[in-house]
C-alpha cells in the first residue's frame, strides 16, 4: 500500500502542532520512554544526571530531531515510496549508545502517545497509522545501518 497525500498531510499538520509546544511535548515524550524503559535513562546525555525528566534545550532539540525525521520519512514515502536514511551516522551512534531492537518499540509507543496528546480530539486511527508507518520505515533503515 502506498503512502497517500492524506497520510502525509496528517503527519505534517500534527508535526506543526507538536512544534508549537516543544518544551511540554519533548518532556512528555521522554517521560513515556522512561516509564517503559527506566534503564534507558543512563543512555541519554541530557537525562543521565538529572532527577527524572527535566527540561533542557538539548532534550528539546533531540525530540525535535526524532519527530522531524519521522515527518521527513512521511514525505519520502509519499514522494518516492521508500525511506532513505539521510544521516549515515545514525547507525553507528545508536550502536555506540547501546540501543537494541526492543528500544525501537518503546520509542514508537512514546512517539504515538505524544502525538495523541498533541492532536487532542483531532486524533484518528488514520493519523495514528500514518505516524506508525513513517516511524516503522525509518526505524528499519536505522536498524539496517546498525547491522
Ligand atoms: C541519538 C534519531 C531511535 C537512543 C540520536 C540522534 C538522532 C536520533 C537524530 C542524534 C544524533 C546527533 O547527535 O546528531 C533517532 C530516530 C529514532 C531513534 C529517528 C527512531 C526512528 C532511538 C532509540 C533509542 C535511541 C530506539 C533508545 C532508546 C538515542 C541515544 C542518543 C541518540 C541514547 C544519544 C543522545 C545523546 O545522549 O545526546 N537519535 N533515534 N534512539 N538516540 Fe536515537
Amino acid at each position: 500500500m502506498s503512502f497517500t497525500d492524506k497520510q502525509e498531510a496528517l503527519v505534517n499538520s500534527s508535526w506543526e502542532s507538536f512544534k508549537q509546544n516543544l518544551p511540554q511535548y519533548s518532556v512528555l515524550f521522554y517521560t513515556i520512554i522512561l516509564e517503559k524503559a527506566p534503564a534507558a535513562k543512563g543512555m541519554f546525555s541530557f537525562l543521565k544526571d538529572s532527577a527524572g525528566v527535566q527540561y533542557s534545550p538539548t532534550l528539546q532539540a533531540h525530540a525535535e530531531k526524532v519527530f522531524g525525521l519521522v515527518r521527513d520519512s512521511a514525505v519520502q514515502l509519499r514522494t518516492k515510496g521508500v525511506v532513505v536514511l539521510e544521516d549515515a551516522r545514525l547507525g553507528a551512534i545508536h550502536i555506540q549508545k547501546g540501543v537494541s531492537g526492543p528500544h525501537f518499540a518503546v520509542v514508537k509507543e512514546a512517539l504515538l502517545k505524544t502525538i495523541k496528546e498533541v492532536v487532542g480530539d483531532k486524533w484518528s486511527d488514520e493519523l495514528n497509522i500514518a505516524w506508525e508507518v513513517a516511524y516503522d520505515e525509518l526505524a528499519t533503515t536505522i536498524k539496517k545501518a546498525m547491522s
